[in-house]
């Protein structure tokens, strides 16, 4: 018990939410202490992989390598797609917020998909072994989410939340601690990107970067009827020519571009809640929906889901940073951790 004590004054305990987009990491008794781009740079000579550059860095040379450097984002669809990747990318990250010289090997809780499956569990836990972790536990990504954001989760009554994030968005029903009805969707702001970027193509020949095309969604996002009309600048190729040109593109082409990922985003929310039990979808006519991720950010966003299911729609304060608080606050409670992390 008194050891146990000790141990917890030193930790150095950690929450990661290990994005598609981002990862984020809260130290107990710190706060957020890493909030980076999930990228790394690598560069390949004779014998491998050598990582060049981690985080912001690697970003900003996402779609700008020479042939010999490639800036990889390892996690995809909310998963990791290049595990070798992934571990020096929480290495890099771990060690970065570890350094100092008395070093408990620290627990670490990670949020994850909640239609995770056994192999993707397994790649997850270890790793987080690797990079350092004594223990790991796992928090399913809806649960952190919805903790994060505040809601009641331990009470007897439904909460919704729908976080939307770069690879998935995640949709959970919540009461008691535990999710009651849940779905997971590969359909998130990459896809949102992916479909401005190929509407471009087909509708003005240009092709676009992937952070132009990010750019036009936060910048633009979806117009509705009544919005006074707004257009940006977009720099890009046109394919039929081959020179560098620049277009005025409008919210409505953004807003007709990005109707499949969010009919898509809709419809799950939709599925939800018809399979919500009553009692619970009774809670959800007054407490309604809580929005989270980079998503809920999207313009219009939260208007489109009240439309859509005539519930209250709320936006998370810090809707980025949701998940990697409520693994921080099942972290700093023991009972809770219990409660909201699931077994491998
Ligand atoms: N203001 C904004 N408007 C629209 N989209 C935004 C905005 N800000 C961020 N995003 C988008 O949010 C996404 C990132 O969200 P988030 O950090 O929650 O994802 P993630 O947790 O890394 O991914 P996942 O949970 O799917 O693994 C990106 O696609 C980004 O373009
Ligand atoms: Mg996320």
């Amino acid at each position: 018990m008194f050891f146990n004590y000790l141990l917890g004054l030193f930790s150095n305990d950690l929450a990661i939410d290990l994005g598609t987009s981002s990862t984020l990491i809260y130290a107990k008794g710190k706060g957020i202490i890493c909030d980076e781009p999930s990228v790394v740079a690598v560069k390949k000579d004779g014998r491998g992989r050598k990582v060049i550059a981690v985080g912001k860095e690697a970003k900003a040379m996402l779609g700008k390598t020479p042939g010999n450097i490639q800036a990889i984002r390892p996690m995809r669809d909310g998963v990791i797609a290049d595990f070798e990747v992934t571990e020096e990318m929480l290495k890099y990250f771990i060690r970065k917020v570890h350094n100092r010289t008395f070093f408990v090997r620290p627990r670490i809780i990670i949020g994850v998909p909640s239609g995770i499956t056994q192999v993707e569990k397994r790649a997850v836990r270890e790793s987080a072994q690797s990079a350092g972790a004594n223990e790991v536990y796992l928090i399913e990504e809806p649960m952190a989410a919805a903790i994060g954001a505040g809601l009641p989760i331990t009470e007897p009554s439904g909460n919704m939340i729908v976080d939307i994030g770069g690879g998935t968005t995640e949709i959970a029903v919540i009461s008691l601690a535990g999710i009651v009805r849940a779905k997971s969707i590969r359909v998130g702001g990459d896809k949102m990107d992916d479909a401005i970027t190929q509407y471009l193509r087909r509708k003005h020949n240009l092709s676009i970067g992937i952070s132009t095309a990010e750019n036009i969604k936060i910048t633009l996002g979806i117009s509705m009827p009544d919005d006074e009309k707004r257009s940006m600048e977009v720099k890009g190729t046109n394919l039929v020519t081959g020179i560098p040109v620049t277009m005025e593109i409008t919210d409505e082409e953004v807003r007709e571009a990005l109707t499949e990922p969010i009919n898509a985003i809709v419809d799950a929310v939709k599925e939800v809640l018809a399979q919500t039990p009553a009692d619970l979808a009774a809670d959800l006519v007054d407490k309604g929906i809580m929005l989270a991720g980079g998503g809920a950010l999207l313009r219009n966003m939260d208007v489109i889901l009240r439309e859509a299911t005539k519930l209250p729609v709320t936006t998370a304060e810090e809707p980025l940073r949701c998940v990697v608080k409520g693994a921080g606050i099942a972290l700093d409670q023991i009972e809770l951790l219990k409660d909201v992390t699931i077994p491998f």
